[in-house]
């Protein structure tokens, strides 16, 4: 594993994986998901496990997909990739998933966050999902876990502005569990995993299934329009001018074209 590093057992039943590209903050790249979707598979399936922690680095938990990685991507070349199965992994994960995050979580890096079943965040903690400034749209649920977690107006502000959120307003927002000094906050993810992990693990899966029911059927439209959307601005050349402007460090120009 290059781009994560798993420790199975971080206390007794407590999985930890780390995501680890921190010259670049941790953007998801192909090979990044790919390595977490191995090991949340195995994880998954490893009666040793019991609840598995998922984290960064202090200065980004991931900063988004990587925009290197698609800026010269076609529409098509979006849709034939299906970059989403490895999300969709993660979205499947019997075990519950405890995102501990410090620092950045943007993009793709806030919707990983938010596809964790709960978030322990640092004080130095930044959400937000500022696709828009690059020309694009979020396209791993971010518009709809987003508005699930916090409300259609909130929502709407976060994401047609790419402001951030503190973790203090994440907190307040609903977003985010709890927030503790980054001292302590992978600490208190790992006392609250082992809590959790103390219980019958058949309870535990079958409560968080539960949970997710109540929202799923919507969810899957949702993120299936919101997919074919992301998709589609790739079809723009805003989308190749805002990816471009964020590679060449400059302001970018749209055109609505
Ligand atoms: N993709 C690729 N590289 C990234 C990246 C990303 N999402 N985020 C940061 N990096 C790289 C930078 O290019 C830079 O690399 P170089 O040193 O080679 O130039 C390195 O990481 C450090 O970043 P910065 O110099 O920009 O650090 P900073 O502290 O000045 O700024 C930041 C931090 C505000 C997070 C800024 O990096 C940023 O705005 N990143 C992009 C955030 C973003 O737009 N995310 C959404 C991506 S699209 C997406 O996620 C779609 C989806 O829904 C799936």
């Amino acid at each position: 594993m290059n781009f994560i590093k798993v420790t199975e057992q971080v206390e007794p039943f407590v999985a930890l994986i780390e995501l680890n590209r921190p010259k670049e903050l941790n953007a998801l790249n192909h090979e990044l998901m790919g390595e977490l979707h191995q090991a949340l598979v195995q994880l998954d399936a490893n009666e040793a496990v019991r609840v598995i922690i998922l984290t960064g680095n202090e200065k980004a938990f991931a900063a988004g997909a990587d925009v290197k990685q698609m800026a010269d991507k076609t529409a098509i070349e979006m849709v034939m990739e299906d970059r989403f199965k490895t999300w969709d992994q993660i979205k499947n994960t019997k075990k519950p998933i405890i995102g501990a995050v410090s620092g950045f979580a943007l993009g793709g890096g806030c919707e990983l966050a938010m596809t964790c079943d709960m978030i322990v965040a640092s004080e130095t903690a930044k959400f937000g999902q500022p696709e828009v400034r690059i020309g694009t749209i979020p396209g791993a649920g971010g518009t709809q876990r987003m508005t699930y977690a916090i409300g259609k107006a909130k929502s709407m502000e976060l994401i047609l502005s790419g402001r951030f959120l503190t973790a203090n307003e994440a907190q307040s927002y609903g977003l985010v569990n709890h927030v503790f000094p980054l001292e302590t906050y992978l600490i208190e993810a790992i006392k609250l995993a082992k809590e959790i992990a103390s219980y019958s693990p058949i309870a535990v899966q079958l409560a968080k299934e539960a949970i997710n029911h109540t929202f799923e059927t919507h969810l899957e439209e949702g993120l299936a329009f919101e997919r074919k959307s992301f998709y589609l601005t790739f079809a723009s050349n805003d989308q190749k001018e805002g990816m471009k402007a964020f590679i060449e460090k400059r302001t970018p120009s749209y055109t609505g074209k």
